[in-house]
C-alpha cells in the first residue's frame, strides 16, 4: 500500500513493536513500525522472517540512528527489501537517506521544528512524523498542537503523520481534516492481546492516566541527553543516580560524551526490558504516553483499530 493511503501507524516501541504487534497491526490496515532499539542484526533478520510469516501485509521497521550495529540493521533491511524506514535521527544526512532510499525503502522522519523539516525534505525524506511532547518514550520538548500548526499548517502536498497523545479515532479524523496524512500512535497499542507486554505492566498501564507519566531530562545542561516519557517509579530515580554517575565519569575523562550519553541510552534499553517485558514495574522503565488515559482494558488490535476506526469514521483503502 503507498504511504500516503496509512490513516495510522503503529509506532515502533523497543521490546513491545516485536513481530507479533506488528503483523497484527499490519493485518488490521494499518502500518506497523518494527523496533529494532534491542536488535543486532542477526536479531532483526529473525524478527523480520517472522513478521512476514505472521502478515502478508507491508510494515515498516524503525531505525535508530545511534544504535552501533546501525550498518549491519541497514543490511538486514535491505536484503528483505523493506518498504519502508522510520529513521528515528534529529536531523538525518542526505547520504544517509539516500543510502536507505538506494534499495527502494521509503523514509520516513521525525521533524521538531519547520526549518528540521524543510531541511529533511531537501534532504530526501519521503514522509515525516511530527511528534509532540505528550508522546511516549524519547521526546522533545515541544506540545503536538505547536507542531501541528508550525509544521503541518506550512509544509503542502507532502505526508506529514501526528503522533504524540492521540488516543482515540475523533482526534485522528481531526488531523486528517486539517490535511495530516495520517497519525502514529504507540501508547494505545501496548496493552493489546499481541503486545508481548508483562501482564503486571499491562495492569499498571490500564490502571495510571495521562497525570501518571512524567519526562525525565537531563541534569545538566552540557550533558544533553533526550528526555523520555514514562511512567513515574522507582526507575526514574534510578535514571538520575545514573546520569549522575555517567556525568562523573564523563568530567573525569573516564568517558567520552558520546560514551556517557550511549551509556544512559543502553539503561534505558535494559530498564524498558525489565519493566516492559520481565514486569518489575516498579524497577523498570514504563515508557509511555499521555495518551495512556485511553487505555482501559487489555484488547485485541483488531478490536482497538476498529474502535478508532468507527469513532473518527475511518475508511482504510
Ligand atoms: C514503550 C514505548 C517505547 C517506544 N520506543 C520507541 C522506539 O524504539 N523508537 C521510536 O521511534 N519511537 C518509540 N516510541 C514512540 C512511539 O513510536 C510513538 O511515536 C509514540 O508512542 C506516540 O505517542 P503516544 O504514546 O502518545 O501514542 C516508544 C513509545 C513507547 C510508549
Amino acid at each position: 500500500m503507498s504511504l500516503n493511503n496509512y490513516k495510522i501507524l503503529g509506532g515502533a516501541m523497543t521490546w513491545v513493536s516485536n513481530p507479533s504487534l506488528t503483523s497484527a497491526i499490519a493485518n488490521e490496515g494499518a502500518l506497523g513500525v518494527l523496533a529494532t532499539g534491542s536488535m543486532r542484526a542477526c536479531d532483526l533478520d529473525a524478527a523480520l522472517k517472522e513478521t512476514k510469516e505472521k502478515t502478508k501485509e507491508d510494515f515498516a521497521v524503525n531505525l535508530i540512528a545511534m544504535n552501533p550495529e546501525f550498518d549491519g540493521l541497514v543490511k538486514v533491511c535491505a536484503d528483505h527489501k523493506i518498504k519502508y524506514i522510520v529513521l528515528g535521527a534529529a536531523l538525518p544526512r542526505k547520504e544517509r537517506i539516500e543510502s536507505l532510499k538506494s534499495f527502494g525503502a521509503k523514509v520516513i522522519g521525525f521533524a521538531s521544528s519547520l526549518k528540521i523539516a524543510q531541511a529533511m525534505i531537501r534532504n530526501g525524506i519521503d514522509a515525516l512524523i511530527l511528534e509532540g511532547s505528550e508522546a511516549g518514550g524519547h521526546v522533545g520538548p515541544i506540545s503536538t498542537q505547536v507542531l501541528v500548526q508550525e509544521i503541518l499548517f506550512n509544509i503542502k502536498d507532502f505526508p506529514i503523520f501526528i503522533a504524540g497523545g492521540i488516543g482515540c479515532g475523533r482526534m485522528i479524523k481531526h488531523y486528517l481534516d486539517m490535511g495530516a496524512t495520517g497519525c502514529q500512535l504507540g501508547s494505545r497499542f501496548v496493552c493489546s492481546k499481541e503486545s508481548p507486554m508483562h501482564p503486571r505492566a499491562k495492569a499498571i498501564y490500564i490502571s495510571k492516566n495521562a497525570k501518571d507519566t512524567c519526562v525525565v531530562g537531563s541534569i545538566d545542561p552540557m550533558f544533553s541527553v533526550i528526555p523520555v516519557r514514562v511512567i513515574k517509579n522507582k526507575a526514574v530515580e534510578e535514571f538520575y543516580l545514573k546520569q549522575n554517575e555517567a556525568l562523573l565519569n564523563f568530567k573525569l575523562g573516564k568517558l567520552s560524551k558520546e560514551e556517557a550519553i550511549l551509556s544512559l541510552e543502553k539503561f534505558w534499553a535494559g530498564s524498558l526490558r525489565r519493566g516492559v517485558i520481565e514486569g518489575d514495574v516498579e524497577n523498570g522503565s514504563l515508557m509511555a504516553g499521555q495518551s495512556i488515559s485511553f487505555v482501559k482494558k487489555e484488547e485485541s488490535i483488531k478490536e482497538i483499530i476498529n474502535q478508532l476506526k468507527t469513532e473518527g469514521q475511518l475508511c482504510f483503502q
